[in-house]
């Protein structure tokens, strides 16, 4: 029965990542999948993460279960850093997050979620959004419509075609927002842009929920939660699925957490046991190195000084590296405008070539990007900026 199945093609962004790592030309440049760079162009373990796992594994007694909804310490801290102490506390019993197995585990459990609150539910993602929205969301069942959002000639969103889209929708669908650094164009929504997109939101009575891979990689830890803390605070409900892949660098350990906010008290006891009953029927818990680390971290002084100047020195990378890249690009002489790469926010930017030109950078120049010309920033550095910025000129010339 096996040989009747069909190949699937690569996916989009993991199989560009192991094209790079075949590539044998010492002068290619990994601008592809979502993980941090630095200098050295290596995803190096953040400091504060080795010590915490150091301190794991000198204290650590049992490797038993631990449950469907993960370690409770961890879930409480990391609804801490998203929402603020004072909006958690206010929240109460009204909020509960459960551990996931990274963003994308948190993705599908929050679909499994959607799936059983209302079966007939449409997710409204932006155009365009991140590759793998789609087979996550897909693969619970779930119909999938879009939202207008970035604007391809202006490199902004298209706020009012977006709110206008969103003013059709009911109650009983769901709208996907980013809650910052927009996976794939980095252009985000502004504090006044997400006061209006509450007010619609109250007024259709749709569900929001927020993908918040990235917090602390656009302006900072609190910036960068403006409009979810926002909609947190006036939404009856909304659903908030976080990630510690990229702001602690834990990719591999698969370390996320599904928040959701319900309107009472009595809905969250409800709800809870719906999400640990798809976890358990899913994957029956999510795996705990990650979580512990991360709880470990924010809940000591030291570790959590030390991780937050890591981070905050990560974030001040990828800025410059935006502000670098446009100067050198202005430096050679390419007259087409890219100042909009410094505008945008987090590791993503659009760089605006078509498909054919993307080809050209990948198999003539060994530069990595997806097809849709999503660049990682953090992928460049002192060494490779004259090679990537030649690169372009030439395709952009032909
Ligand atoms: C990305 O968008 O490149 C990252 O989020 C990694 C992934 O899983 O796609």
């Amino acid at each position: 029965m096996f040989q009747l199945l069909p190949a699937l093609p690569a996916d989009p962004i993991l199989g560009l990542m192991a094209s790079y790592h075949a590539d044998s030309n010492p002068k290619k440049i990994d601008l592809g999948i979502g993980v941090y760079k630095n200098e050295a162009g290596n995803t190096p373990v953040m400091t504060a993460v080795k010590k915490a796992e150091g301190m794991i594994l000198d204290s650590q007694t049992t490797k038993s279960y631990v449950g469907p909804t993960g370690a409770a310490g961890y879930n409480a801290i990391v609804a801490e850093l998203l929402l603020g102490k004072s909006l958690n506390d206010s929240l109460g019993k009204r909020r509960v997050t459960v551990q996931s197995p990274g963003g994308c585990g948190g993705l599908r459990l929050a679909a499994e979620f959607i799936k059983s609150a209302n079966p007939d539910a449409t997710v409204w993602v932006s155009n365009p959004t991140w590759a793998n929205h789609v087979p996550l969301l897909g693969s619970a069942g779930l119909k999938i419509a879009e939202y207008p959002y970035y604007d391809y000639d202006s490199h902004s969103v298209k706020f009012e075609a977006m709110i206008e889209c969103l003013s059709k929708i009911d109650s009983g669908d769901i709208v996907l927002l980013h809650g910052c650094c927009h996976n794939p164009c980095g252009a985000d929504l502004n504090q006044e842009q997400w006061q209006q997109v509450r007010d619609v939101a109250l007024k259709q009575g749709f569900t929001v929920f927020i993908d918040l891979a990235y917090q602390g990689l656009g302006d900072g830890l609190e910036e960068d939660v403006y409009g979810t803390r926002l909609l947190a605070e006036s939404l009856p409900e909304l659903i908030v699925v976080s990630s510690c892949s990229k702001n602690f660098g834990l990719y591999r350990e698969r370390t996320g957490a599904m928040t959701l906010i319900c309107d009472s008290d009595a809905a969250a006891a409800v709800a809870i046991t719906q999400i640990a009953g798809a976890a358990r029927a899913m994957y029956s818990m999510p795996p705990d190195h990650g979580a512990a680390t991360v709880q470990l971290i924010l809940s000591n002084d030291t570790l959590r000084t030390e991780w937050d100047a890591e981070l905050t020195e990560m974030r001040d990378r990828i800025n410059g590296l935006r502000a670098q890249f446009v100067k050198q690009i202005q430096s050679i002489g390419i007259e087409q405008d890219f100042s909009f790469i410094e505008r945008e926010k987090g590791m993503f930017s659009f760089l605006g070539v078509n498909v054919d030109q993307v080809q050209t950078l990948v198999n003539d120049y060994s530069i990595y990007l997806v097809n849709s010309s999503r660049i990682n920033v953090a992928g460049i550095n002192d060494s490779n900026i004259e090679y990537l910025s030649n690169s372009l000129a030439a395709v952009l010339k032909a």
